[in-house]
C-alpha cells in the first residue's frame, strides 16, 4: 500500500514505547509516568536511570546495589585513554566520545550475548564510563592525565570533580544533577531513533550509543545550547540583542534554542533551567541571563505565532557554563545524561524487535545508457 512521503517522519509512529511522554501543547514531560518535574525536585540521576531501564523506582536495596555497580564501572581501560591521547586536541569532544563508546565495546567478547543480565552490565557499564571519557578527554586536551575516578561521589559530583581536579560545591553537583535528570529522555528524538534502528540489526550497544552520538552531535539537535552560547557572545551586552537577533532573523537564521518539532508551548525543562541560569549568572555577574530573557521576549513578540518556544538548549548552556563546563563539553553533558534514554530504547527495541526498513519513493531516472568514459562529456 503506498503511504504518503512525510519528510522528517513528523507524527509517524516508528515504535510503541512506554519510556517516555511528551505533551507538545501542555508541555508536559514524564518519564514512565512520571511527571519530569517532580522527578526534578525529589530524585537523583542514578534513581531516574533505573527508573528509565526497569520502568520502576528502586527500593533503597535496588538503588543501593545499582549504585554500586556503577561506581565499580567508572574506570576505562589504560588503552581508551591511550586512544583518546592521540586524537587531535583540538578535535571536538563528542566525536572523540562517539569513537570512545565504540572502542569500548571491543573489550567485552559477550557484547553481542543478548541475555538479561549482559544487557543489563552494558548499560550500566555505558552511563558509568560516558563521564570519565567526557573529563579525560577534557584533561588530556590541557596536557594533564591526573585524573582517576572517585568512589565517594554520585556520578555528577564525580563528573565535576574529574572535570577540574577539585573538590565539587555541593550546590552545583545538585544542579548538574538536575540537568542530567531533565535530558535523560525525551520520546522518539533523532538520536533516540537513529539508537532503535541500530539497536533493530543486533548490533551490539556500543555501536547503538556511539550512532546516538552522532545524531545528538548536529547543531539542530543536542549541539544547539552550543550554538545558542555563541550567539549570546556575538551579542555581549544586553543592550545589543535586538539588532543581532534582527540580523540572525532578516538572514533566516534559525535561532538556537528555539524552536521544537513536539512543544507548541515553553518547554517545560527550560523553565526549570532557566531559574538556575538566573540564580547562578546574579552570582557570577554574567550579561548572558539578561540577554537570553531579552531574546526570549523578542522571539515571542516575532516569531511567537509560529509557536517558536524556547527549549531545553536555550538555557542549558548558560548552567553549564556557569559550573564551569567548557562550551565543547556541553553536549558531551547531554550525552551523559541521555544515555540511559537511548538504552533504556535500546532494550525496549529488542523486546519486539524488527529490523527497520523503510521505503523510499524514488525519483531518479530508468535504463540509462552507458557511456564509454573517453565520450563522457
Ligand atoms: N528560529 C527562528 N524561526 C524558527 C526556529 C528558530 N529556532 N525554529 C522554527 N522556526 C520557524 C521556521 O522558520 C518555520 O517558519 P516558516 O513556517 O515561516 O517557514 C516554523 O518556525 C516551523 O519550523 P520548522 O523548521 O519547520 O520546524 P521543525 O520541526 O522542522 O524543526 C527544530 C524543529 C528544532 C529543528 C527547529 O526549530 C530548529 O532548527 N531550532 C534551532 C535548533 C535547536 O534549538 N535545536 C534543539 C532542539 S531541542
Amino acid at each position: 500500500m503506498p503511504f504518503d512521503l512525510v519528510p522528517g517522519l513528523e507524527e509517524v509512529p516508528i515504535a510503541e514505547s512506554s519510556v517516555s511522554f511528551v505533551d507538545g501543547t501542555a508541555g508536559k514531560l514524564e518519564y514512565r509516568g512520571i511527571n519530569v518535574e517532580l522527578l526534578a525536585a525529589n530524585s537523583t540521576f542514578e534513581e531516574v536511570c533505573f527508573l528509565l531501564l526497569f520502568g520502576k523506582l528502586p527500593t533503597r536495596a535496588e538503588l543501593e546495589e545499582f549504585q554500586g555497580e556503577l561506581v565499580h564501572y567508572r574506570k576505562v581501560k589504560y588503552r581508551i585513554i591511550d586512544l583518546l591521547k592521540c586524537l587531535p586536541e583540538k578535535g571536538h569532544p563528542m566525536d572523540a566520545l562517539q569513537a570512545a563508546v565504540a572502542a569500548i565495546g571491543m573489550f567485552y567478547p559477550r557484547r553481542r550475548a543478548l541475555d538479561d543480565s549482559a544487557r543489563r552490565a552494558a548499560c550500566l557499564r555505558i552511563i558509568a564510563k560516558i563521564p570519565t571519557v567526557v573529563a579525560a578527554f577534557e584533561r588530556l586536551s590541557k596536557g594533564d592525565d591526573s585524573f582517576t575516578p572517585r568512589t565517594d561521589l554520585n556520578l555528577a559530583g564525580d563528573f565535576l570533580y574529574m572535570m577540574t581536579g577539585e573538590e565539587p560545591d555541593a550546590e552545583k553537583v545538585r544542579i548538574l544533577e538536575v540537568c542530567l535528570i531533565l535530558h535523560a529522555d525525551h520520546t522518539m528524538n533523532a538520536s533516540t531513533f537513529a539508537g532503535r534502528v541500530v539497536g533493530s540489526t543486533l548490533a551490539d550497544p556500543y555501536c547503538v550509543v556511539s550512532s546516538a552520538l552522532g545524531a545528538l552531535s548536529g547543531p539542530l539537535h543536542g549541539g544547539a545550547n552550543e550554538e545558542a552560547i555563541e550567539m549570546f557572545k556575538r551579542v555581549g551586552k544586553p543592550e545589543n540583542t535586538r539588532a543581532v537577533l534582527q540580523e540572525m532573523l532578516a538572514k533566516k537564521e534559525k535561532i538556537p534554542g528555539f524552536g521544537h518539532r513536539v512543544y507548541k508551548t515553553v518547554d517545560p525543562r527550560s523553565k526549570i533551567l532557566k531559574v538556575y541560569a538566573e540564580k547562578l549568572t546574579q552570582r557570577s555577574g554574567s550579561p548572558y541571563y539578561q540577554i537570553a530573557v531579552e531574546i526570549e521576549r523578542l522571539m515571542q513578540e516575532q516569531v511567537g505565532h509560529k509557536g517558536v518556544w524556547p527549549n531545553v538548549d536555550f538555557y542549558s548552556g548558560i548552567v553549564y557554563r556557569e559550573l564551569g563546563i567548557p562550551t565543547d563539553c556541553f553536549t558531551p553533558v547531554f550525552a551523559m545524561a541521555r544515555a540511559p534514554g537511548w538504552l533504556a530504547h535500546w532494550l525496549e527495541q529488542l523486546r519486539n524487535n524488527r529490523i527497520f526498513r523503510p521505503t523510499q519513493r524514488y525519483v531518479g531516472t530508468h535504463d540509462q545508457p552507458y557511456t564509454p568514459i573517453d565520450t563522457r562529456t
